[in-house]
């Protein structure tokens, strides 16, 4: 399938995990690459793996929680392909803690990195995206469709990017500009393999957290993303999509 010949795609979080799945998935259906993150050794490994697809890809280190940064990388994509089509936020940060023990500066970081660079990067490639009829792929998280014990700045800021990318679906739908959001439950990469889990938590409280298939593979949302990113996905806007093995479905 080349669903994204002709097309340009922006990706965050492009250095690991679900970033990194879906720019070789789009790079394997013919997209050129715009690919930033704030980590530029896994960037350039993501870069060479969508190279090898025969795919034309541009890296950008940048600190996505920092507007001036989101804005160079957009300038610098649209400078280079001349468009923008699809862009994908998917960085993203995560903590298990209580609540009481989330400090300022966490809380600020959380918001920050999972929330306003999805407000700055959406306004900054929506005139692009105007002009090619392009779409907008948010990464949110089944924590942003039901509230979990212990990952409460997490869910505050997922909730909020499900209902961003709805209000944006129905605002820009005359422009034709799709806007979806994502909801994975566990998925196999490092941000989920990382998580401190505190020693005294309650663990009844944490059974909703694990899904009732075992965890994804990256490549398996990757998938979604391309599918939802594609025309195929034409009539489908404003949704949330749950990829959870039926976590959030009871
Ligand atoms: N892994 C899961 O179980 C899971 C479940 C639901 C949702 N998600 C969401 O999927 C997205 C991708 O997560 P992942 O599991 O692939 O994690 P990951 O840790 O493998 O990848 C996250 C990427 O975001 C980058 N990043 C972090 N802070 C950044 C910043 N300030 N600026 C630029 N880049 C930054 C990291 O360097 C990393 O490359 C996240 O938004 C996460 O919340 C993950």
């Amino acid at each position: 399938m080349q669903r994204f010949s002709n097309k340009v795609v922006f990706i965050t979080g492009a250095a690991s995990g679900i970033g990194r799945a879906t720019a070789i998935r789009l790079a394997s259906e013919g997209a050129s690459l715009s690919l930033c993150d704030i980590d530029d050794k896994g960037l350039a490994t993501t870069q060479k793996a969508c190279e090898e697809q025969g795919a034309k890809t541009t890296i950008y280190q940048c600190d996505i929680s920092n507007y001036d940064e989101c804005a160079k990388a957009i300038e610098a994509c649209v400078t280079q392909y001349g468009q923008l089509d699809v862009l994908c936020n998917i960085a993203g940060i995560a903590q298990l803690q209580h609540f009481t023990d989330i400090t300022l500066a966490e809380w600020n970081k959380m918001l920050g990195v999972n929330l306003s660079s999805v407000f700055y990067l959406c306004q900054l490639a929506m005139p692009h995206l105007i002009k090619t009829k392009g779409n907008i792929l948010n990464m949110a998280s089944s924590a942003g469709l039901v509230g979990q014990a212990y990952m409460s700045s997490y869910c505050a800021t997922k909730a909020a990017v499900v209902n961003l990318s709805k209000s944006l679906a129905i605002e820009y739908s005359r422009h034709s500009v799709r806007v979806n959001a994502l909801c994975p439950g566990n998925v196999k990469t490092p941000l989920a393999s990382k998580l401190n889990i505190p020693a005294d938590v309650d663990k009844h409280l944490m059974r909703l957290m694990f899904p009732l298939l075992e965890g994804a593979q990256a490549s398996e949302i990757a998938a979604a993303v391309a599918y939802l990113g594609s025309d195929e996905a034409r009539f489908i806007t404003g949704a949330a999509l749950p990829i959870d093995g039926a976590q959030t479905a009871g």
